[in-house]
């Protein structure tokens, strides 16, 4: 998906581009970014770097709160990961980095 700066918020795509519990990845101010769509309605948005070694977690399986990671199945939940803000917004998903004002 193609980011456009938006303020501190950065717009990453449109929410017709995640199929639910799905993630696609995007690049926000040079850093990858996992951007999933939740069987609940929710989004998460987690660096997209396996935290184990630095496997593709937007490609992983979404569930329960958590991605299971493609190379090794190690399962985490979002809320253990690096998460960024996100929040759709009409035709739009943005996403904040973590530490941002
Ligand atoms: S790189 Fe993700 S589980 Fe190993």
């Amino acid at each position: 998906m193609s980011a456009t700066a938006e303020g501190t918020w950065t717009r990453v795509g449109a929410p017709g581009d995640v199929p639910v519990l799905e993630g696609r990845a995007v690049t926000v101010a040079g850093r990858r970014i996992a951007v999933f769509r939740l069987d609940d309605g929710g989004w998460a948005a987690v660096d997209a770097a396996c935290p184990h070694k630095g496997g593709p977690l937007q490609d992983g399986i979404v569930g329960d709160g958590c991605v299971t990671c493609p190379l090794h199945q190690q399962r985490f939940r979002f809320t253990d990961l690096v998460a960024h803000e996100v929040r759709v917004d009409g035709d739009g998903i943005f996403v904040r980095l973590a530490g941002a004002a």
